[in-house]
């Protein structure tokens, strides 16, 4: 039986910022954003939009298709959590309208969750093919105002279905495995934004890299030049043109950088102008590669390496199913990047700001956003959602 990917939809907050707003604020050269670390735009949450709407929003383009039958399990991956408690995944469920016979449950690990989410579905549907395992990976990257974390925001979702033959993308067994308890990047329960050590974050990501791919060679996975694309975490996109050199060169590959380039090239467009999405990035990345490679992908090997700081990482390889290009929704995720509402940086800002004023109290949000789903206010300690009309 081979198991994996059969759907997979996006969806990112409704308001961008161009990086060219804020290195005029900052009164720097935008090269360090559009080239230094591969970022041109970055989506911005409404107020009344988060990692609940957003998830739902890609989530029903699945369920659309499919109908919410046979799903009996709902696992929702993210860093930016709304509850302490209660699983983000709940609110989901319960906006679309999913049936009561359904395990729902969040996971955290930083950047790393969804891909666990993955692993834990795969081995729900090797026990029984009939399951089907609904996954959505969501986050708000948010770092504080002035800090060299500022460019690398971003929002975005990634809703997949993992199915017993799989109609898009089939998962082989063999992974290989990193953890190692470091502090590159983290959030303490009392702050609303990520600390990070960015420099530093950086070398942990190779390092696990190296101990992920080192450990997936050794369990029999398969010879780099076995894999046609990669497929990176992208925090920011040159994390992922950083890590590939490294893996090239691990690897033995001799390939100029053009070659090395053009393994990864489609999985960064999108992430460039989404910004980090956390968990969701390199799901991101996976959609825009297969959506945007001009190659016929069909019966190709992709490589993922999935990073969570902290840290736990993930190596592992997927191979492209025939007829996959029929089930993607290129047209509608290029608009979606294309119709966000443009805002100023000091729009950014204020809402920026606006997270932590309103923590802890009762409020109504504005119906601002244009999408499907909206985060309404906070009435008694208990967020409301609403389906916009
Ligand atoms: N034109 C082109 N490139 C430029 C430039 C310009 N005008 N100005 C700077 N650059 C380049 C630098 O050379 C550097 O490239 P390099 O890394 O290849 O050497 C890059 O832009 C970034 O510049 P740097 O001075 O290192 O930026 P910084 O000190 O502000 O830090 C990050 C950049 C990425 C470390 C910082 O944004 C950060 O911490 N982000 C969060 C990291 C994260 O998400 N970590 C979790 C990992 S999973």
């Amino acid at each position: 039986m081979t198991i994996g990917i059969s759907d997979i939809a996006f969806a990112t907050a409704y308001q961008v910022l161009d990086l060219q707003q804020l290195a005029d604020a900052q009164g720097i050269d935008v090269g360090k954003y559009y080239i230094g670390i591969g970022q041109s735009e970055m989506s911005v949450p409404f107020p009344d939009e988060d990692i609940v709407t957003m998830g739902a929003d890609a989530a029903a383009q699945i369920i659309a298709r499919h109908g919410a039958d046979g799903i009996r399990t709902l696992l929702f991956a993210t860093e930016s959590g709304i509850d302490q408690s209660k699983s983000a995944g709940v609110f989901v469920h319960g906006l679309l309208g999913m049936g009561e016979r359904c395990r729902v449950v969040e996971l955290k690990q930083a950047c790393y969750s969804a891909t666990a989410a993955l692993q834990f579905a795969l081995g729900i549907v090797a026990r029984d093919a009939s399951e089907k395992v609904l996954v959505i990976a969501s986050d708000v990257a948010r770092y504080a105002l002035d800090t060299s974390g500022e460019p690398t925001q971003g929002a975005a979702a990634v809703a997949f279905l993992v199915t017993a033959d799989p109609a898009l993308l089939e998962i082989e067994p063999v992974t290989g495995l990193h953890t190692d308890d470091i502090h590159d990047f983290w959030r303490p329960n009392y702050l609303s934004t990520a600390l990070v050590d960015g420099k530093y974050s950086l070398a942990a990501y190779l390092g696990a890299l190296e101990g992920a791919w080192g450990e997936y060679r050794s369990r029999g996975g398969a010879a780099f030049a076995d894999i046609a694309r990669f497929c990176y975490h992208q925090p920011f996109t040159k994390m992922a043109v950083k890590a590939h050199d490294r893996l090239c060169k691990v690897a033995g590959a001799e390939l100029d950088k053009e070659q090395r380039l053009a393994q990864i090239a489609a999985s960064l467009q999108m992430n460039r102008r989404t910004g980090n999405s956390y968990t969701a990035s390199i799901y991101v990345g996976l959609l825009s590669l297969l959506e945007r490679d001009e190659a016929d992908l069909a019966g190709e090997r992709i490589g993922f390496f999935s990073y969570g700081s902290g840290s736990v990482s993930e190596f592992f390889t997927g191979v492209v199913r025939p007829g996959y290009r029929e089930l993607l929704r290129t047209a509608r995720d290029a608009a979606t990047l294309d119709d966000r509402v443009a805002i100023a940086h000091a729009r950014y800002r204020a809402l920026h700001e606006a997270v932590d004023a309103v923590q802890g109290s009762d409020y109504e949000t504005a119906a601002e956003t244009p999408g499907p789903y909206r985060f309404a206010g906070v009435v008694d300690h208990v967020r409301r959602y609403e389906t916009r009309g």
